[in-house]
């Protein structure tokens, strides 16, 4: 059986060697907590203005401010920073966390539309950062969604998704 990152993989296009390219470097040292602020502030501003009415709704439960934290304190733990996120949320768990939302490919099709865009338009990521993310990025969001079709199991699944590269949780 073939595994959710052998999926993710095969759905988003990106080698496993690609998405974790994030760990070769420290990419919070380069781009500084700032980039990473702007980064989700910049996403969640397109997610919330989206005309979409269907990818909206997926954010109906969540407050903007809180999402922007969330998301970014995620990422500057992901990416050689401190464990923000678990220092206030426990363990990152993605699979688990999106199991109320309906993650299908269009709905990651649509989240990395904007996300895309966000990287575009936030200043000082560097091209090879932004790349290096953009992998990452695609890589999960089917992470994700291969996740999502196996939401009536009840277990965790380990990932590199989450994890940090220094035990933070
Ligand atoms: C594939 C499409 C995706 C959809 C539809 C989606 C949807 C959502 C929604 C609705 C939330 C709740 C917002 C909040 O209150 O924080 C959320 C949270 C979150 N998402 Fe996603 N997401 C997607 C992809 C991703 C990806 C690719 C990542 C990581 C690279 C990610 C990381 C997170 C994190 C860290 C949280 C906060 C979880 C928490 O602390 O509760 N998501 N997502």
């Amino acid at each position: 059986m073939q595994s959710l990152q052998q999926k993710a993989s095969e759905w988003s296009g990106v080698k496993l060697e690609d998405a974790f390219a994030i760990d070769e470097t420290n990419l919070f040292q380069t781009l500084g907590l700032q980039a990473f602020i702007d980064l989700s502030t910049n996403f969640y501003g397109r997610v919330y203005a989206d005309e979409e009415e269907w990818f909206l709704s997926i954010f109906s439960n969540s407050k903007k401010e809180d999402a922007i934290r969330n998301q970014y304190e995620f990422f500057v733990q992901r990416m050689g920073g401190p464990p923000l996120y678990s220092e206030r949320r426990g363990h990152p768990a993605l699979i688990g966390r999106h199991r109320p939302f309906p993650v299908t490919h269009q709905a990651a099709e649509r989240w990395l539309h904007h996300m895309n865009a966000a990287l575009d338009t936030t200043s000082n990521i560097d091209p090879d950062s932004k790349l290096k993310m953009k992998n990452f990025f695609r890589h999960t969001a089917f992470f994700l969604v291969a996740g999502d079709e196996m939401k009536n199991r009840t277990q965790g699944f380990a990932c590199k998704h989450g994890a940090a590269k220094a035990p933070t949780m």
